[in-house]
């Protein structure tokens, strides 16, 4: 097993990567692995929407950032251990903070920060902020991890946001050609060609399962998924959490070749409503993306 590594999960806004940050983590721990799970969210900070009944006190990621000095000890100090699993700890912005609650902080620090935290625990999980050029921490996570889970989702605002956004990570820093692409929370009335095609392919997709939602909106997350209805999305945790586990040299992970444009299936269409194929006509409709050779941007 592959030890102290460092997992960032980014995507469009919404796409589930605070869900799936969870998720991952839950798995991780059940494999006896130490896993802390940064929750780098200011503007809505992530942890009480997610788990509501956990008590932070005072505890802030904002404050490790910020601080003159960091340390291992200051960074544990901000930590909340769950009771409920011994195995996972959470460092997230506390209710209330925002943007102008902390001093600012360089990319040095960012990089500290990572560099200490990757002796912390077996494995640290960093649910980034979508908009990476607006905050350091997640900017940082994206170049220094180990592991990047890229979340995209079937519709035209997450395809305006990588526009935007793809181009911000298109220097070999990144290595964004790396990225695991994960096709999140699909609804049945949502076309997936035209997005799997714009993106090269992706390496996992995860339907909407009304069990998880319902976890999320009742701060459960960390619960089981035990429905019919969840069993993409569970494949995808378990999945990946294998590659994490055993950096991708498991059988299951040989089994799973990147889904190409070559081998892109039918999709089987759900007419259930105009509005549906109305949906399903738009992004069918998008446009395919024309290769920047100067800048290596492909997709
Ligand atoms: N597979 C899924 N099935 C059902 N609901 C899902 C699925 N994936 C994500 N969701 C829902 O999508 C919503 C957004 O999820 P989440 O907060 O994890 O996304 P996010 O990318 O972290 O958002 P933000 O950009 O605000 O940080 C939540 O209501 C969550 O329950
Ligand atoms: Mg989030």
């Amino acid at each position: 097993m592959i030890n102290n590594q460092i997992i960032a999960v980014w995507g469009s806004p919404n796409s589930g990567k605070t869900t799936t940050s969870i998720k991952i983590a839950r798995e991780l721990s059940k494999n006896k692995k130490n896993v802390i799970v940064v929750m780098g969210d200011i503007v809505a900070p992530a942890l009480m929407t997610v788990l509501p009944e956990i008590d932070m006190r005072d505890k802030s990621l904002g404050k490790v950032l910020s601080a003159p000095q960091i340390t291992q000890e200051s960074i544990m100090a901000e930590c909340i251990t769950l009771k409920k699993n011994e195995y996972i700890a959470l460092l997230s912005y506390k209710q209330g903070d925002n943007v102008f609650t902390y001093a600012d902080y360089e990319r040095e620090r960012a990089v500290d920060f990572l560099i200490l935290l990757r002796h912390l625990a077996d494995y640290i999980i960093i649910d980034c902020n979508s908009y990476i050029e607006n905050d350091m921490l997640s900017a940082t996570a994206l170049e220094l991890s180990d592991l990047v889970l890229r979340h995209i989702t079937c519709d035209l605002k997450s395809i305006s946001f990588y526009d935007s956004h793809l181009p911000l990570i298109a220097s070999s820093l990144y290595k964004a050609d790396k990225h695991i692409k994960i096709l999140s929370n699909i609804k049945e009335y949502q076309s997936k060609s035209g997005v799997i095609q714009r993106y090269n392919g992706v390496k996992y997709q995860s339907d909407y399962s009304r069990e998880l939602e319902e976890q999320f909106l009742c701060g459960e997350l960390l619960k089981p998924l035990e429905l019919k209805e969840s069993i993409s999305s569970k494949r995808v945790i378990t999945d990946i959490a294998d590659i994490i586990l055993y950096g991708g040299k498991d059988k299951k992970e040989e089994k799973q070749s990147e889904i190409n444009v070559d081998k892109i299936i039918p999709i089987k269409l759900h007419r259930k409503a105009n509005i549906n194929n109305k949906i399903k006509s738009i992004t069918e409709k998008i446009k395919l993306p024309r290769l920047n050779k100067k800048r290596g941007y492909h997709e």
